[in-house]
């Protein structure tokens, strides 16, 4: 049986799907009072449970042969990893892990504590002595369509320099994660997850211009101006600041390396940045 965590997401509710469609045994982890999305089938078993709260885990991973470890963005993403991973190991039954964590965690980047969340996760999954694969996502395309306000103006204005990022589609990570999920051979593989070319981000304006119909700008903003820009629209600040840090990353071009993981792992190419801004392309238009 496959245990999915974080199985209401943009990635999890992919996967839960992907592995229906495979014919998997699937129990889904969601919060208490959500039965997931509608598209599901009856078949997925829904099971209550919070990344706080161990006794909730145990539950949660009973009889799990594989689990795919999601943890949403928050200050306490680490210890959520670290509580999914003891679960697993009370469970006596060494489930094999599929860390969801993000690109250049192998790398261990300093000051970039999204992805430093991860390293302390994989640290802990390490030493846990269970069988683990690593998926190690770029960016998601689906970041842009909370941008989409700002696009559909003519600007695309983020602190990413002159770097160019090698975004993915977050539904090629969840078709990595389900074949990673139902297939074996993967023992401390670290698949590296991302689109088919390293994009700056005038040119990613300039893609989601042609789709928009209109000059898209790309405005490089100075970190603490982008920083401003998010406390000042009521983000939470850790992850304000996180974001900042992740666009540090991005600017420097260290998240520009194109990898052949996604097309190595589900069999085909692994979708352009232009395809997905003509998927959405209504979404951009003005
Ligand atoms: N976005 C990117 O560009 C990017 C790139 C690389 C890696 N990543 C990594 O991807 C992960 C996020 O994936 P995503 O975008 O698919 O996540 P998401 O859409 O934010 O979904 C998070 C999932 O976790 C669940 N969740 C949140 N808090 C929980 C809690 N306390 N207990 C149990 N479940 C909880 C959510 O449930 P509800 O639906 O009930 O809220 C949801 O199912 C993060 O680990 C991030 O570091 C993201």
């Amino acid at each position: 049986m496959i245990v999915v965590t974080g199985a209401t997401g943009t990635v999890g509710s992919e996967v839960v799907a992907g592995l229906r469609e495979r014919g998997a045994t699937v129990r889904a982890v969601v919060r208490a009072g959500s039965s997931g999305p509608a598209g599901w089938d009856d078949a997925v078993e829904r099971v209550a449970a919070d990344f706080a709260d161990p006794e909730s885990l145990d539950a949660a991973l009973a009889g799990a042969d594989v689990v795919y470890l999601l943890v949403a963005v928050h200050p306490e993403m680490a210890g959520h990893e670290r509580n999914v991973i003891d679960a697993a190991v009370r469970t006596g039954r060494r489930p094999r892990i599929v860390l969801h964590a993000a690109a250049g965690v192998e790398h261990r980047p300093e000051g970039v504590r999204f992805v430093g969340s991860h390293v302390s996760g994989l640290d802990h999954l390490r030493a846990s002595g269970l069988p683990w694969t690593v998926l190690a996502p770029n960016g998601f395309y689906q970041n842009f369509l909370g941008m989409a306000g700002s696009v559909r103006s003519g600007t695309l204005a983020v602190p990413g320099g002159t770097g160019a990022v090698s975004y993915v589609d977050a539904r090629d990570v969840a078709a990595a994660a389900v074949e990673v999920l139902a297939t074996d051979g993967h023992e401390g593989a670290v698949y590296t997850l991302t689109g088919p070319a390293g994009l700056t981000h005038d040119e990613l304006a300039e893609q989601l211009g042609a789709v928009a119909g209109r000059d898209v700008a790309y405005t490089a903003l100075a970190p603490e101006q982008a920083l401003a820009g998010m406390l000042g629209a009521g983000w939470d600040p850790w992850r304000a600041e996180g974001m900042v840090e992740l666009y540090g990353l991005y600017a420097s071009g260290q998240a520009a390396a194109v990898s052949p993981d996604v097309e190595k792992l589900t069999g085909r190419p692994a979708r352009s940045f232009a395809e997905f801004a003509a998927e959405h392309a209504a979404v951009f238009r003005a």
